[in-house]
């Protein structure tokens, strides 16, 4: 699959899990944490993989420089974040309300990437390297959510 399909479909997966999110009740603790576990594993896989197999074409093209480093300092916060969220107790008005946050914050990254950096990269990035890329992205995020395996 081609980089652009293989990351959006990791930004609509992640969102069907806020929207998931969003629809539990304090008291469905153990679905919160189930949910909560699956976000923080696909979005560490996300922003990793990026790093690793897609940033690096882009970050020293000037068209893409600032968006790119942007992005990475984007990702840290949401780390930062995930990390708040993982000490609240999860039946908590604080707790959904870090989470709106996230959600707010990785949406801002969704937009951002595909209103921006995608139309950029297509225009710098040699064609024939669109599925090669693809797979490699693919590849590291395998490789983290064996890791991060239940
Ligand atoms: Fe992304």
């Amino acid at each position: 699959m081609n980089v652009f399909d293989l990351l959006r479909q990791d930004h609509e997966r992640v969102r069907r899990i806020f929207s998931e999110l969003a629809k539990t009740q304090g008291g469905q603790k153990l679905a919160r944490q189930e949910l909560f576990y699956e976000l923080k594993r696909e979005l560490l896989a996300h922003s990793h993989a990026e790093e690793k197999a897609f940033y690096p074409k882009l970050v020293d093209k000037p068209p893409t420089h600032d968006i790119i480093e942007g992005g990475i300092n984007e990702h840290r916060q949401v780390e930062t974040l995930l990390n708040r969220i993982e000490a609240m107790p999860v039946e908590t008005e604080e707790w959904m309300s870090a989470v709106t946050d996230l959600d707010q914050m990785f949406e801002h990254h969704i937009h951002e990437e595909e209103a921006e950096v995608f139309p950029k990269a297509r225009q710098l990035l040699p064609n024939d390297q669109f599925d090669p890329l693809g797979e490699q992205v693919k590849e590291v995020e395998d490789e983290e959510k064996r890791r991060t395996a239940h």
